[in-house]
């Protein structure tokens, strides 16, 4: 089967290995929104706070899969091309803070029956357009049909104000290729700039809100 060129044959391909695969799918998206929710309860505990706003989760749809394959010219074979994409299943978590961002990645490394294959930093070092993000390729062990199976799992975890620059930057124009100019591109990458001193800013007062509540506290005891 050839991925060159989007052919009926390797659509078929796809929809029929997602049906094969969906119930594992579901099966590691249902493990890890388990494992976060747990996450929210424990840090709610520890820092009397929600630290975590949202978790979004989806599979890439067939379409979106053929048109990766296509696009990075994974393999003349197809199904060697589908083995080797990491982000079918996907997981996204909306922090409110930066530091959020960092304890659910630390916490969801220390997993032990997570296998990290791959950790990109966006938020230490984001892409020259600006976008912000921490992402984690996780294998995750699944049981299915008394087995044991790894079902590999994009994370991507960031705050409340970086899922803003991401989300609006994609309806604009992620993967558009003719609004590369570079006004436009400045213009996104400045926001970006504006939402991370923001970001850090937010962090900033709440510490100070916090140390002032607690001197508070001690001065009326
Ligand atoms: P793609 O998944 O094809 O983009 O390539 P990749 O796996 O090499 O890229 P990467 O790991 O950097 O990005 C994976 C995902 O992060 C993308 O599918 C998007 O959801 C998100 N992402 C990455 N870069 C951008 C960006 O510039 N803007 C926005 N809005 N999202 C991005
Ligand atoms: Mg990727």
């Amino acid at each position: 089967m050839v991925a060159k060129k989007p052919s009926q044959s390797a659509l078929d391909y796809i929809q029929n290995r997602r049906k094969e695969m969906s119930t594992k799918y579901e099966i590691a998206i249902r493990t890890i929104d388990t494992k976060l929710e747990l996450l929210k309860e424990e840090f709610k505990t520890l820092k009397k706070r929600d630290c975590i706003s949202m978790i979004q989760s989806r599979i890439k749809s067939d379409a979106s899969i053929l048109e990766k394959i296509t696009r990075k010219e994974l393999s003349v074979d197809l199904e060697f091309g589908y083995a080797k994409l990491d982000d079918i299943v996907g997981i996204r978590v909306i922090c409110k803070f930066i530091d959020d961002v960092y304890m659910v990645a630390q916490k969801l490394s220390a997993q032990d029956d997570f296998v990290v294959l791959e950790i990109k930093d966006y938020i230490k070092h984001p892409k020259t357009n600006g976008y912000r993000s921490y992402h984690m390729i996780v294998e995750v062990p699944i049981l299915f049909e008394e087995a044991q199976e790894y079902v590999k799992v994009e994370i991507q975890i960031r705050t409340v104000a970086m899922d803003f620059w991401a989300s609006l930057e994609h309806d604009i124009k992620y993967k558009k290729d003719s609004c590369e100019c570079e006004d436009i591109v400045e213009e996104l990458k400045s926001c970006a700039d504006t939402i991370t001193i923001a970001d850090q800013r937010m962090m900033e007062l709440r510490d100070k809100v916090l140390k002032k509540h607690l001197k508070y506290q001690q001065n009326v005891c």
